[in-house]
């Protein structure tokens, strides 16, 4: 198993996750981050520092498809280990519904 970052990272990008990575597994995206599954040691410590509760163990139901896609990301986008300046408007995002289909940007974000 690996953890995955989901939906509600999406434009609201905290960061506070990779501050904690043992393995430093983590890699960015132009507004989210995804985890390698292959790197990840599934510690599960980063599951509770995400603000908006968006990092789950991929053995939850129904998330094969972001297991999907935090594998395609992280071998396309740049290693991400300490944390920036969040979005400012990263409060108003968190629970928003359909970010994945209305606001997912497959572009890479400048990494660390
Ligand atoms: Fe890193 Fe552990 Fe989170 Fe995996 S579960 S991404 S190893 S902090
Ligand atoms: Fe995203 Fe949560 Fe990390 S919002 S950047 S998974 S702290």
């Amino acid at each position: 198993m690996t953890y995955v970052v989901t939906d509600n990272c999406i434009k609201c990008k905290y960061m506070d996750c990779v501050e904690v990575c043992p393995v430093d597994c983590f890699y960015e995206g132009e507004n989210m981050l995804v985890i390698h599954p292959d790197e990840c040691i599934d510690c599960g410590v980063c599951e509770p520092e995400c603000p908006a509760d968006a990092i789950k163990p991929d053995t939850d139901p129904g998330l094969e498809r972001w297991l999907e896609i935090n594998a395609e990301y992280a071998s396309r986008w740049p290693n991400i280990t300490q944390k920036k300046e969040p979005p400012d408007d990263r409060e108003e995002w968190d629970g928003v519904a359909g970010k994945f289909e209305n606001h997912f940007s497959p572009e890479p974000g400048e990494g660390n």
